[in-house]
Parts: structure tokens; sequence; C-alpha cells
């Protein structure tokens, strides 16, 4: 079999069998495919797209270039949850303790953050003595004992969409959607998976700008997931402004807390009982979505879940007195308030930039090698909705370091204050089953 061959026919517009894209991804993978031909493969497949046929035999060949995790030591259906990546997004941290503390099996594996997103297990590392690496016994024991545990991927999981990845990076070929969908679900099928929710994103701070976008990548994702056998459900939800109001490490534990107490942010409340709710169903604990729902609300009214939470740290090596003693999670030595220039309402938020704002101030990294500081970040005074007057915060700024001029701007530039009040925010535009 010659790439050449196989780049001209995916040029021509025709479909690559299993045969040729288990040949590609493994050649690519041990080096015989250099990256220019693979380049130009991935152009072919960026104009022409790729059958439903094509894309799960993509996927199934990056998620095996690699160590596969066999969760099969752990009792019950595995659920995971996988978002697309957003500003302020700790839906994990808070529905992992939520759906476990129902006996749905959380056996998740998460990366570190990288330019305006975070990452889940930078914001677990925030918590002192917390353990994000475990071998592979420890981590099954771990869920078997408390029903969850939440490690870094390992280094060796689809290693062929690592190297795929970084290449569409420099080729202008990230945002094409079987590839965007094979990238996420190689990675959910390798580490061990039966049944996925997605959280597709949309807005200003997402891949995806709109929804009928989000839709297609959404259908394309769970069609893998019915051809390979793992139930998947994909909802579609807002990233139009930053999710809840803490940006950063320390301060997103602080948040994720509050919910589990039942004191949290309304809205990110609400999303978070919603993927829960529907990870309890693919995980069988309840029929229905509206019956996940109740006992969702109720676990947490119950106290169970943060009690989860508590035994979760404790079994990684982290203080549960975090918990009820926030002040031992790490504290930025300054704060600082952006006021509005103006009165109105809060239109707009730009998630993007208030990421990028986050990480100058060292909550997220600009390139894999940079350090986090998990004490700094922002925390949103004023959403999409509210009104402000003339020199009110707008958002804190948590910094260590006394100079935060240009992060203070790039802030003030993401607001949109209008004199007009807009339509309230949808938080869930779809959900694809
Ligand atoms: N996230 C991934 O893991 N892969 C993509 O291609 C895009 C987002």
């Amino acid at each position: 079999m010659r790439m050449v061959d196989l780049i001209h026919k995916k040029r021509l517009g025709e479909g690559l069998t299993d045969q040729e894209i288990t040949h590609i991804v493994s050649g690519y993978t041990n080096g015989d495919i250099p990256d220019y031909q693979m380049s130009a493969l991935l152009m072919a497949i960026f104009f022409n797209g790729m059958t439903s046929e094509e894309i799960s035999a993509l996927t199934l060949a990056m998620a095996g270039s690699g160590e596969m995790i066999d969760l099969s030591a752990i009792a019950g259906i595995k659920v995971d949850k996988h978002s697309t990546g957003g500003v302020g997004d700790k839906i994990s941290l808070i529905v992992g303790p939520i759906v476990a503390s129902l006996g749905v099996p959380v056996a998740k594996m998460s990366g570190r953050g990288l330019g305006h997103t975070g990452g889940t297990v930078d914001k677990l590392e925030s918590i002192p003595g917390f353990q994000i690496e475990l071998t592979n016994e420890a981590f099954i024991e771990a869920v078997n004992t408390n029903k969850i545990a939440i490690v870094g991927q390992s280094g060796n999981l689809a290693p062929a969409d690592k190297k795929m990845y970084a290449l569409r990076d420099v080729t202008a070929t990230v945002d094409s959607i079987p590839l965007i969908a094979s990238s996420i679900m190689s990675k959910k099928i390798a580490s061990g998976a039966d049944a996925i929710v997605l959280d597709v994103k949309i807005g200003s701070g997402a891949f995806m700008k709109t929804v009928d976008d989000a839709r297609v990548l959404a259908r394309t994702m769970v069609d893998i997931g019915k051809k390979l056998n793992r139930n998947t459900i994909a909802m579609i939800t807002d990233m139009e402004q930053p999710l809840g109001r803490e940006i950063g490490n320390a301060n997103e534990i602080r948040e994720s807390i509050d919910v589990l107490r039942g004191t949290g942010d309304k809205e990110l409340t609400e999303v978070a009982i919603s993927v829960a709710a529907y990870m309890s169903v693919l995980g069988k604990v309840f029929e229905s979505f509206e019956e996940a729902q109740e006992a969702v609300r109720d676990i947490i009214a119950k106290g169970k879940a943060l009690d989860t939470f508590r035994r979760f740290v404790a079994s990684q090596g982290g203080d549960p007195n975090v918990v009820d003693q926030p002040d031992l999670l790490p504290t930025a030595a300054y704060h600082f308030e952006v006021l509005a220039e103006q009165e109105g309402y809060v239109n707009q938020i730009d998630a993007e930039h208030i990421g990028i704002a986050a990480m100058l101030l060292g909550a997220g990294r600009a390139k894999k090698e940079d350090q986090i500081d998990y004490a700094v970040g922002l925390t949103l005074n004023k959403k999409i909705g509210d009104s402000v007057k003339k020199r009110e915060s707008i958002c804190t700024i948590h910094a260590n370091r006394e100079e935060v001029k240009e992060v203070s701007a790039m802030i003030l530039d993401a607001y949109r204050i209008k004199s007009t009040k807009p339509a309230p925010v949808q938080l869930i535009y779809d959900v694809i089953v």
C-alpha cells in the first residue's frame, strides 16, 4: 500500500477502507509515514470529509495505537464524561462525586489545560497533597472502594491522536468535524469507557461557534459511540460566557464545593445536574432523565455528594479539610477590582478573552511546559443579563503580582455593557441521542 495512492484516493473524494486507515495510522505512529504525507492526507480529509464507516475505523485505529485501559475489574457501567473545552468548566469536578454517590463508578482520566481553557487535573492538583498519578491497580482499587478516582491521562493513550493533533495544529486542519470527532472519541474508547456523555460547547470560548455546527459534531460522535457499542449522549451547552463565576484552579475547586453543598451558582448547578442525570441514565441507575434529575438534587440536598467528594480527595492523598476550611487552598496575595466604565446590562462576556486573561495571570499555560500558579484567577461579579452601575466591580482579579494592567484591560474588553437587557441565556441548546 503506497501512501501517495491513499492520498490520491482521498483527494478524489473516495472512501478509504478499514485496512487502509489502520495502515495509515500505524505507519504514521511508528514514523514510517512522514509528516508531509500525513499533512496532505489531513488536508484532503478536511476538504472531502469522511463517511461514518471511515470515521469509526479512524477512531478505533487511533484508540488502538497505544495503551487500551481495561476497566473490567470495576463492577458496573463505567460512564465517562467529556467536554469539548471551555472557560470555567468545572463540571467534571462536580458530577463525578454526584454520580458516584448514586452508584455509577467514575474511573476518569483527565487532561491538563492549555491556552485559554483549563484542565481538571490542574484544578485537582491545587488541593494540597492531591495525587493525580496512580498505577492502574491503585486507580481500579480506588474506584472499587470509593466509586470514584480521577487521574491524569496516561502518556501512552492514543499516541496516534497526539501526533496527528500536533500536526493538525500547524497545518490548519484542526477544525474538521471527522478529525475532531475521531480524536475525542479515540481517547474515550482507549480509556475504557462503557458509555459516554459528551458536553459539546458552543460560543465565544468554544471550538464550535454555532448550534448547527455543534449538532453535526455531536451527531458524528454519538454515531461513532453507537457503532463501537458505547452508549453515547451529547449535550450542546453554552460557552458564550464562562461557566459559573470562578476561573482559575483553587477558586474553581471552591466553587465546585459550593455547588456540591447546594449553595453554588445557579446556572452552573443546573448544567451540572443535567450532565449528572444523563450519566446516571447511561449508567442504568435510572430509566428516565426526570427521575435521575430528582435523585441528583436529593443527593446534593442530603450532603452525600459532598461526603463523596471528601472521601475521593482523601483517597488520592489530598486534604479533605479544604471542604470546610477553603482557606487551606492556595490563596492569592493581591485582589483587584475591575470597574465598569459605563452603566447598563451585561450583554456579552467573551469567554476566550476571559480565559486568556486568567492564563496571563498564571492560572493557565501558554506553552505545555509552563508552570501553573494555583492561587490566581478571576471571579466574575457580573454575568450576562446583570445590571451594572458605572464604577461598580464587574470582576475581581486574584493575583500574585502587583501589576495587572494588561489583564484588567483584557477583562474590560471582554465585557459588552449596553443600555438594553439581553434575552436570558440558554444553558442547554439540544441533546443528541
Ligand atoms: N479536542 C480533542 O481532543 N481533539 C480535537 O481534535 C479537538 C478537541
